[in-house]
This record gives structure tokens, C-alpha cells and sequence, in this order.
């Protein structure tokens, strides 16, 4: 780490409103005000956003410096504090040694070896899927949005929770939903009552949220009294130990609090996500007929008409990976992220305050014409194989970086291929004449009203 100068200088503010700063510009159009910081300013700007001080990192090697090299430095800010009332101290909220050792023991159930074991429930889930859709009247429009939510929900339930509890699913879908729903709202609002207070939609939360405790708190006294295995992740997590902390209580195992805000944590971070994402490449396919042809050539290649592929069929479709990633580039899910600096912290000539808020936006480094040419244009050839090699490693953080890289990358990776490539085998998609599809920047980058599409069977 580099330290304090006297050559310090102070960091460029974005103008604003006396009190209010840059709040109202930032909730009503946050991609606009990204794109004029970035023509603006060159490395770091200063913004007052809800009465925070904020400082926004604008290159890929500053990203790179607050996620991985001096990360030691950062914390979770107060938008995760929000978070907390629904997925308690799981993965996502938590900090220091606490997240370290939930790191440690929730990382081999992502493994590479055990993301096969998924991609077998994810294969079948999107089968069922597909052949739902097939039965669809294919005269009318399709909310694929809504298609996508349904079997993203369905495969980190499954995934998660395994078999065994078929038909209790859905009550618990419809109760995180809720849960999601009414935490995204109280994360954006700026009036917040009391948890305590019986106002409508906290009465509903804490109903939903009784729901889903008391299944996966059966699920985990269930499993734990008949010590059977089960190839998912609760299994994974149940069963992970760790050796350096044995004095832990459950002998260095989680504790059934614990495992209850994994689980949910990682439904919360791996659900609307993935959805989203999915959402935004099917309107780019329809948009660009061209790309959509050659997947499907690739696709009919390797595929061929095998009823359910094995998983390794998959990792071969190169070009199908290159068109999520393209995507992910022009709507990354995660489109900001916020960090707390514990300590002053030198950013070149300029300091981050103790106390102050880091931002590091992927949407703006992913929109960034000196990372990427003619940033606006969808194309997937900008990912052909080799294409890390020419650039900084942080221009592209759809997964975030350093030690808190998204714990899911290459399972949301492995779901998206599954479902794009054997949603373009089964079916042709057309747009909807005249639908204007602008992105809405939430908690999650989604598209602003869902996407519908045309769909016609495929002729094999
Ligand atoms: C397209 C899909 C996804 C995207 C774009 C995405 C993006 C991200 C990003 C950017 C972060 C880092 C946030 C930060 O540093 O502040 C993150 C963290 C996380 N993601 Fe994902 N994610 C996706 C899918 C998933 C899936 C499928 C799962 C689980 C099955 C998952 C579980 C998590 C967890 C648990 C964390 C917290 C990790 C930690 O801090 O240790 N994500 N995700």
C-alpha cells in the first residue's frame, strides 16, 4: 500500500444540490450520471449520495486496488445493514473472520467437481421446463422474464434443497419472493419504520420470513436426525468442517442459525440474478438475428438431439459462453458495489477517507470506451478465446473480484449455458415490433418492464 504524501490533493466533486448533494440525480437516472462522471473525470470522483460521502473508482487497476489489493480495508457499507434483516449473517453481510471462516466452509460445495453433481438437477429442471413451454400457445407473446424467475427459483431450490422435498417448494418460492420483494423496497426507500412496527408489508415480511425458517429449519433437523447424503448443497454446507476452528460449537461445523442464513443467502444472491441476466441476452439475441443463428449452429452441432445432454457437452460451446459474457458486459446484474474504508486510504494523489464509502461501478468500467471500442455494441466476438489477454483483468467484473469474487460464478456460468443453449435448440425467438426494453437499476440491473419475446417450435 502506498502511503500518505504531502503531494495529496483533493478529490474532484461532482456538483450538486446544497443538502442534498447528488442523491436525486442518482435515483432518477443512475446510468446517466455514470456515463457523465466517467466523460467528466478520469480516476476518482467525490459524490454525496443520500448524505454519505461517496468516491466513486473509475479505472480498472483503482478497482483492482479497493476489491483485492488493499481489501483488508474495506468492509461491508450500511446498504448491506438492510440486507441483514432478511438473510441474517450470511456470506454476503458479513465481515472479517466471521466471513472468512463461512468462506472457507462454504467454498468446496461450489467446486468444480461438485458443480457437475448440480448440473445433472439443473439439465432435468430446464427439460421439464421446456417441454411447460413447448405446450404454450405460440400466437401469443411470452413474458420470458417471468419464464426465467420460475426455473431459476426451481433450480436453486432444487439445488439447494435437493428432491426430497418436492411439493413443499412452493410455498417456500412464493414466501422469498416476498421476502425479496420487500427488502429490495426498504433498501430503496427513504423512509424506513422500525422492524418492530406492524405496518402491512412488515407484517407480511415477518409471515414470509416464518415460512421459510420453519422449512429449512426442518429440512436441517430432518437431515441432521437421519444422517442421510444428499447430492446438494445443504448437504455440502452441513456437512463442511473446519479444522482450525474445532472449539467452534458443532465441532467446528455451522450452527443451524448458520445454515439457515447460507441457504437463504445464497437463494437471495444466485436467484433474480441469473434471471435477470438471462432475460437481457434473449432480448439481444432477438435483437440481433445473426448471433442467434450461428448459437444455434453450435448448438445443433454439439447438442445434436439428445434428449437430456451430459454436462460436459456443455463446457464445448464456446460461442454460447462468449454471448452470456457479452451481455454481462452491456447489463451486468451487479451494477455497483460499495465498500466501507476502515482507514484513510491513498488512491494515486488522492485519499479515501476513513469512515467514507468506496464505489466501484462494473457498469461504468464495462461501458468504458478505453476498455472496450464502441462500448454500446452488442458483440460477442469481443470474448473470442484469448481476449484476457488484452485486457486488465478488473475492465470485466460481472462476479465482482478479490476475495469476495461471487462465491457462484462458474455455477450461475454452468446455469445460464444450460438454459440458453436448450432454450435455442428447442425454439426461435423473434421480438415484439415496437418494445422499448431500458434497463432499471435496483439492487439488480433488470431490464425495467419484463421482456416478451415471440416464440416458434424449432423443426428438427
Ligand atoms: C449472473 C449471476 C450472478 C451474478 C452477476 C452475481 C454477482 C455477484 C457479485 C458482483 C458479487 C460480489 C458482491 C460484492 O463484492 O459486493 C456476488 C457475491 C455473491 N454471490 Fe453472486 N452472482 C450471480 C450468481 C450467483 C449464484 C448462482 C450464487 C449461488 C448459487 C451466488 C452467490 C453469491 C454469494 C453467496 C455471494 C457473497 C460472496 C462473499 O462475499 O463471500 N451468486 N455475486
Amino acid at each position: 500500500m502506498e502511503t500518505l504524501t504531502s503531494s495529496t490533493r483533493p478529490v474532484p466533486k461532482h456538483p450538486g444540490l446544497p443538502m442534498l448533494g447528488n442523491t436525486l440525480p442518482f435515483m432518477r437516472d443512475p446510468l446517466a450520471i455514470l456515463q457523465t462522471l466517467q466523460q467528466r473525470y478520469d480516476r476518482l470522483v467525490h459524490l454525496n449520495i443520500g448524505g454519505r460521502h461517496q468516491y466513486l473508482v473509475m479505472t480498472p487497476e483503482d478497482a483492482k486496488h479497493v476489491l483485492q489489493e488493499n481489501h483488508r480495508n474495506y468492509g461491508r457499507s450500511p446498504a448491506f445493514r438492510v440486507l441483514q434483516i432478511f438473510l441474517g449473517n450470511g456470506l454476503l453481510t458479513s465481515d472479517g473472520d466471521f466471513w472468512r471462516r463461512q468462506r472457507r466452509l462454504a467454498q468446496p460445495a461450489f467446486h468444480r467437481q461438485r458443480l457437475a453433481a448440480l448440473a445433472q438437477t439443473m439439465i432435468s429442471e430446464t427439460t421439464d421446463w421446456i417441454t411447460e413451454l413447448s405446450r404454450l400457445d405460440k400466437s401469443k407473446p411470452v413474458n420470458i422474464s417471468q419464464a426465467f424467475m420460475d426455473v431459476t427459483m426451481r433450480i436453486v431450490c432444487k439445488t439447494l434443497f435437493s428432491s426430497n422435498v418436492v411439493g413443499k417448494l412452493d410455498g417456500l418460492s412464493e414466501a422469498l419472493e416476498t421476502l425479496m420483494h420487500l427488502s429490495n423496497n426498504r433498501m430503496l426507500s427513504p423512509f424506513r419504520f422500525p422492524m418492530s412496527w406492524p405496518t402491512p408489508p412488515q407484517r407480511r415480511f415477518r409471515r414470509a420470513a416464518q415460512v421459510v425458517d420453519t422449512f429449512i429449519y426442518g429440512v436441517i433437523d430432518q437431515r441432521r436426525r437421519s444422517n442421510e447424503r444428499y447430492d446438494d448443497l445443504l448437504d455440502m454446507l452441513l456437512y463442511a468442517e473446519d479444522e482450525d476452528t474445532g472449539d467452534w460449537p458443532n465441532s467446528g461445523r455451522m450452527s443451524d442459525k448458520q445454515l439457515r442464513d447460507e441457504c437463504v443467502t445464497i437463494f437471495a444472491a444466485g436467484h433474480e440474478t441469473t434471471a435477470v441476466s438471462m432475460a437481457w441476452t434473449m432480448h439481444l439475441l432477438t435483437q440481433h438475428p445473426d448471433v442467434q443463428a450461428r448459437l444455434r449452429d453450435e448448438v445443433n452441432e454439439r447438442l445434436g438431439d439428445a434428449a437430456t445432454p451430459a454436462p460436459e457437452t456443455f463446457r464445448s460451446l464456446t460461442y454460447a459462453m462468449q454471448v452470456i459474457q457479452e451481455s454481462m458486459r452491456l447489463y451486468p446484474p451487479a451494477w455497483i458495489m460499495s465498500r466501507l474504508a476502515h482507514a484513510d486510504d491513498q488512491i494515486g494523489p488522492y485519499t479515501i477517507p476513513a469512515g467514507d464509502t468506496a464505489l466501484v461501478s462494473p457498469y461504468l468500467l464495462h461501458h468504458d470506451p478505453a476498455n472496450w471500442p464502441d462500448p454500446e455494441r452488442f458483440d460477442p466476438e469481443r470474448f473470442a478465446p484469448g481476449w484476457e489477454k488484452e485486457r486488465h483483468s478488473y475492465a470485466y467484473l460481472p462476479f465482482g473480484g478479490g476475495p469476495r469474487l461471487c462465491i457462484g460464478n462458474q455455477f450461475a456460468l454452468m446455469e445460464m449455458q444450460i438454459l440458453l443453449t436448450m432454450l435455442v435448440r428447442a425454439f426461435a425467438f423473434q421480438p415484439i415490433p415496437n418494445q422499448r426494453v431500458k434497463p432499471q437499476p435496483l439492487i439488480t440491473l433488470r431490464p425495467k418492464r419484463p421482456v416478451w419475446l415471440l416464440m416458434s417450435n424449432q423443426i428438427s
